[in-house]
C-alpha cells in the first residue's frame, strides 16, 4: 500500500454548515470575488492595494524577474502608520475607539483613533530624538499593553524596522535576536501582569545587553507598567513616559517605497538558529488589510474585534497591530492569561465589550472545552457573530464546541491557515460564502494559488494527501531571511521547483477542500505508511475520556516509526474511567476504529500536562525524547519548564502503561 493510499483512507468530517441567508446578504465578501480574482489575479491585488492611501501611486504590480525575491507595487510609496491612523482621523473617524485595553488586574484604558495617532506621533518623535532613522532596527520586548502597538506603529512611521521579541523569551534568545538584527534601540517595560502577578521584563533586557553583548544598542526605552523596581543603567536607559512628555505632538508621516523593510520577526526552523523573517511595506499591508476585512467580515463601524494573540507573534502583527488599524476597526486587547482571576475572564471580556469577532487558537479552545461549559454559561456571548481559529489544525470536536458553545450554533467559523512567512491568511473559508466543514481550512483565499503535491512535486488529485505548496507569489510573502538570502532559497524554494514549500502536509477531500495534516516533520512513517499526528490526535480527542492529546512518531526497530500518544483525561469523566491499562486499551481500539489499525498508538501515556510553548504549540520534540527514552532536550521555550519533570518523574515511578 502506498503512503498516499493511507492518507486517502483516513477519515474526515463530511458535515458542513451553510451560511445563513441573512449573513450572506450583508457579508463584505460576495461570491463573485473568487471569479474576479481568477480573471486577473494581479489586477485583483492591484485594486486591493489601491484601497490603501499611496503618497506616490504605483504603476507596476509585481516584479518576479528575480524570483524567489518578489517586488510588489515597487515604484509606489506609502506610509503604513499614515494608513493605519492619520487617514481615518482625516476621514472624520478620530472619535472612533481604536483600542479597548483590558489590563489583567482589571485596569482599563480606551484610545480613540485620534488618541492613538497623537501617541504614535509622539513616540515617533522620541525615536527620532534618539537618532533612529529609516532602515534602523528597533527591538520591542513588551507585555500586551497599548504601548506595544504604539511602539510598533511609531517605528514603522519613521521607516525604521521593528523586531518584536515575545515577552516569554529568555534573555539569551532576546540577545541573539538583537545581535542578528543589530538593533539600535530596545523598547521594553518594567514588567507586565500575568497570572495575578507582576512579571518582570527589564531584567532580561539588562542581561541580554550586559557585558557589551549587544554593542549596537544605544538606548533602552522603558514603559512603566507594573511599577516594580528596576535596575537602572543611566548611560542607556530612559523612561518612556518622561521622553513622551517632552516631545512635540506633531509628526508628518512621509511615504516609503513599497519594498522598504517593515519588520523582522524571528521564527524557529528545523535548525537551532531562529530565522529573521523579513516583511516589507506595501504588499504586506495590502494583504493584511484585505484578509482582515474579508475573512472576518469586518464592518468597521459596528464590529468589536478581538484577536487574543500577543504582538510577539505574527498573528499579533497582522491581526492586531496592522490589519485592524488599517481597516479602522475597534478592537480589544487583553494583557493577561485566560484563567486570571478564573476561567471566566475571556467570556467576561466578550460580554463587557460586546465582542462580535473573536480570533483565537485551537489550544485555547480545547482548554476551555476541558473546563466545560459550566464556566461560559454564566456569560452573555450573544454579540459574537464570527469566530476565527489559527495556529494549528482545529480538531472537529473542538470546532463543534467552539461553534455551539461560543458561537451559539450560528457564528461562522473561519479556520485560517498561514505562517509567519506568508505574512497574512492564505487558506480559509470566507464567512457568508463558504459552507464550513469542522476541521478543514478549506480553500485558498481569492488571489492565492496553492497546490498539494506528491514527493515528485506533481499535483495530487482530490481525495489524496501530500505537501502544501504555494505556486504564485503573493503580496505579503516574506522577502527573505534577514542577512541570509541563501537560507531563504534553500529553506522554502529548493524542495519543489518553482514552488514555495510551506512545510505542512495536507490532503484534499473529494470536494477539493484542504485539510492540514501538521508539519511534515510531524508526519510519521509507520511501516511505510504515512500517518498524521494531527489526525490521530483528533481521533483520540473525539473519545469522551480525552481532553487533550499529543502524538509523536518514535523510532521503532520493526516498523521504522511507532505512534506514541500522550493524553490528558477529562476531569468530568474520571469516575467512569477504569485502570490506566484499560484506558489505554479502549483508546487504542478507538483510534483503530476511527482511522484504522495502522494508526493505533503503540504506547499511550496518561499525563497531567503537555509541554507547550508560551504561544501554545505543543513541543513534540520533547515528547519524542520521552517516547524514545532518552534525556530530555532544551526546555527553555516552554511556558512551564517543570512540565517535563512532572511527565518523566511520573513515568519513572512506573505509573504509565
Ligand atoms: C500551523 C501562525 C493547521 C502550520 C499564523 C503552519 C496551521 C504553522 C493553521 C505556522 C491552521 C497555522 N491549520 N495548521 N489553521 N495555522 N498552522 O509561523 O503548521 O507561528 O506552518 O504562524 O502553524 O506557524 P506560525
Amino acid at each position: 500500500m502506498s503512503s498516499e493510499h493511507e492518507i486517502e483512507n483516513l477519515s474526515h468530517e463530511s458535515r458542513s454548515f451553510a451560511p445563513s441567508a441573512e449573513f450572506s446578504k450583508s457579508a463584505i465578501a460576495q461570491p463573485n470575488i473568487y471569479q474576479d480574482s481568477k480573471a486577473n489575479r494581479l489586477e485583483f491585488w492591484a485594486d486591493r492595494a489601491r484601497e490603501l492611501d499611496w503618497s506616490k501611486p504605483f504603476t507596476q504590480t509585481l516584479d518576479w524577474s528575480n524570483a524567489p525575491f518578489a517586488k510588489w507595487f515597487a515604484d509606489g510609496e506609502l506610509n503604513v502608520s499614515y494608513n493605519c491612523l492619520d487617514r481615518h482621523v482625516e476621514a472624520g473617524f478620530g472619535k472612533r475607539v481604536a483600542l479597548f485595553f483590558e489590563g489583567e488586574p482589571g485596569d482599563t484604558k480606551v484610545y480613540t483613533y485620534l488618541d492613538l495617532l497623537i501617541e504614535v506621533k509622539k513616540a515617533a518623535n522620541v525615536l527620532l530624538k534618539l537618532g533612529v532613522t529609516a532602515g534602523d532596527r528597533v527591538a520591542i520586548y513588551m507585555p500586551m499593553i497599548p504601548e506595544a502597538i504604539i511602539a510598533m506603529q511609531a517605528v514603522v512611521r519613521i521607516g525604521a524596522v521593528h523586531s518584536v521579541v515575545f515577552g516569554g523569551f529568555s534573555a539569551d534568545s532576546l540577545a541573539s535576536r538583537i545581535q542578528d538584527a543589530e538593533a539600535k534601540v530596545v523598547i521594553t517595560a518594567d514588567g507586565g501582569f500575568r497570572k495575578g502577578k507582576a512579571s518582570a521584563l527589564k531584567p532580561a533586557v539588562d542581561e541580554a545587553i550586559a557585558d557589551g553583548k549587544c554593542p549596537s544598542v544605544t538606548n533602552v526605552l522603558v514603559v512603566k507598567r507594573t511599577g516594580q523596581d528596576v535596575a537602572w543603567n543611566s548611560s542607556l536607559d530612559l523612561w518612556w513616559d518622561e521622553e513622551m512628555h517632552v516631545v512635540e505632538n506633531e509628526h508628518v508621516a512621509q511615504g516609503f517605497n513599497a519594498e522598504h523593510p517593515l519588520f523582522i520577526l524571528y521564527t524557529s526552523g528545523t535548525t537551532g538558529k531562529p530565522k529573521g523573517i523579513l516583511h516589507t511595506t506595501g504588499g504586506y499591508l495590502t494583504q493584511a488589510a484585505f484578509t482582515h476585512k474579508n475573512v472576518f467580515d469586518l464592518h468597521a463601524a459596528q464590529d468589536i474585534y478581538w484577536c487574543t494573540a500577543d504582538v510577539g507573534w505574527i498573528t499579533g502583527h497582522s491581526y492586531v497591530a496592522y490589519g485592524p488599524l488599517a481597516n479602522g476597526a475597534t478592537q480589544v486587547i487583553y494583557e493577561g492569561t485566560p484563567d486570571s482571576p478564573d476561567w471566566g475572564r475571556w467570556w467576561d471580556i466578550v460580554q463587557k465589550y460586546h465582542v462580535s469577532i473573536l480570533y483565537t487558537a485551537p489550544t485555547a479552545i480545547r482548554s476551555f472545552m476541558k473546563i466545560g461549559s459550566s464556566v461560559t454559561k454564566h456569560y452573555d456571548l450573544s454579540s459574537i457573530r464570527v469566530l476565527g481559529s489559527v495556529g494549528e489544525s482545529i480538531n472537529p470536536e473542538a470546532w463543534m464546541w467552539y461553534r455551539e458553545v461560543i458561537g451559539s450554533s450560528k457564528a461562522p467559523i473561519v479556520d485560517t491557515w498561514w505562517q509567519t512567512e506568508t505574512g497574512a491568511i492564505m487558506v480559509s473559508p470566507l464567512p457568508g460564502i463558504t459552507h464550513t466543514k469542522p476541521g478543514s481550512a478549506q480553500v485558498a483565499i481569492p488571489g492565492i494559488e496553492i497546490s498539494v503535491v506528491n514527493d515528485e512535486g506533481q499535483e495530487i488529485q482530490a481525495g489524496h494527501g501530500g505537501y502544501l505548496t504555494i505556486t504564485e507569489p503573493w503580496p505579503s510573502m516574506l522577502r527573505g531571511i534577514w542577512g541570509d538570502p541563501e537560507r531563504f532559497k534553500e529553506t522554502y524554494w529548493s524542495r519543489f521547483e518553482g514552488k514555495y514549500f510551506a512545510g505542512d502536509g495536507a490532503k484534499l477531500d473529494e470536494d477539493g477542500d484542504l485539510w492540514l495534516l501538521g508539519r511534515v516533520d510531524d508526519v510519521m512513517n509507520v511501516s511505510g505508511h504515512r500517518l498524521s499526528t494531527t489526525e490521530i490526535e483528533s481521533a483520540l480527542v473525539s473519545h469522551p475520556f480525552v481532553a487533550e492529546a499529543a502524538v509523536v512518531g518514535a523510532k521503532d526497530e520493526t516498523t521504522g516509526q511507532a505512534v506514541v500518544a500522550f493524553v490528558i483525561l477529562r476531569r468530568s469523566q474520571l469516575d467512569h474511567i477504569g485502570s490506566e491499562a484499560d484506558t489505554s486499551k479502549i483508546l487504542r481500539e478507538h483510534v483503530a476504529k476511527e482511522i484504522g489499525a495502522i494508526a493505533k498508538p503503540r504506547t499511550i501515556f496518561v499525563v497531567a500536562e503537555l509541554p507547550k510553548t508560551r504561544s501554545g504549540k505543543i513541543m513534540r520534540r520533547l515528547l519524542r525524547d520521552v517516547a524514545e527514552d532518552r534525556p530530555i532536550g532544551d526546555v527553555t521555550t516552554l511556558a512551564d519548564t517543570s512540565v517535563m519533570d512532572t511527565i518523566t518523574g511520573r513515568l519513572n515511578d512506573g505509573a504509565s502503561d
